[in-house]
């Protein structure tokens, strides 16, 4: 089977309401695909002007984060089923940036991404080693432990539909792009790790994304490596650039 190729932009803590409808018409006619799978996941704010924004194109609006109760004395979180409501199918999960500054485990992001299947929204569960664990020799190991707790008592159909986002920290808004021959390899050992886990038809079904400073130059060899199904795409999404990165 042959997986769908998914361009998602990750925009951040980037954009009013009033400037991200003006960027969504901006990219709309750039990132036409009927082949691929684009989405921009914005600024809680930004959801409902992006949803609207967004009407009638191919463009899917996705969150940024989520949390794990129904409702309820969780004050600045958001529920799923506020997302579900607003038509908002996707939701990155887990990002180095939510792991870092907010001190997110991958128990948390297991939780999250339980719920989110539970409502029918698609996460997009982000994985990645800082540059220290890369110079260690434990990337592997650690992307293995981080996809295992993630996934723990997700069943073999949800996962089949999960996305996962392998983003080097070190590679995140500093430029620095892994090269493919690095994307590829821990992209293709989260697909191995999922084949463990899952077998070979949820493998081959799952879709795997790199991410960290890809670009219009740089997303055309990491897409075409064969265990990397698209990007998430943070700067360059902000942008016209992002088109191309689409187009690739
Ligand atoms: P970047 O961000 O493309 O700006 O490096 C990627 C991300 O954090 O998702």
């Amino acid at each position: 089977m042959s997986r769908r190729i998914v361009a998602a932009g990750n925009w951040k803590m980037n954009k009013t309401p009033a400037e991200a409808r003006e960027l969504i018409a901006e990219l709309t006619p750039l990132v036409k695909s009927d082949e691929k799978d684009v989405i921009f996941c914005v600024p809680a704010i930004d959801i409902v002007p992006a949803l609207e924004a967004a009407d009638g194109t191919n463009i899917k609006i996705g969150a940024q984060n989520m949390y794990f109760e129904e409702s309820g004395a969780y004050t600045g979180e958001i529920s799923p089923q506020m997302l579900t409501d607003v038509g908002v199918e996707y939701v990155i999960l887990g990002h180095s940036e939510r792991r870092g500054y907010f001190h997110e485990t991958n128990e948390d992001i297991n939780r999250k991404a339980l719920k989110a299947f539970e409502h029918g929204i698609t996460p997009i569960i982000c994985c990645g080693e800082s540059l220290e664990q890369r110079e260690q020799g434990i990337t592997i190991d650690w992307i293995r432990q981080q996809i295992k707790v993630a996934f723990q008592n997700v069943s073999a159909e949800d996962a089949s539909k999960a996305i996962v986002a392998y983003e080097p920290i070190w590679a995140i808004g500093t430029g620095k792009t892994a090269t493919t021959e690095q994307a590829q390899e821990v992209c293709g050992a989260i697909r191995a790790l999922i084949k463990e886990l899952y077998g070979d038809s949820v493998a081959e079904e799952i879709r795997i994304l790199y991410g960290g400073s890809v670009n219009a130059k740089t997303a055309p060899d990491l897409f075409a490596q064969p265990d990397i199904d698209g990007g998430l795409v943070g700067g360059a999404s902000l942008k016209a650039e992002f088109g191309d990165i689409v187009k690739a």
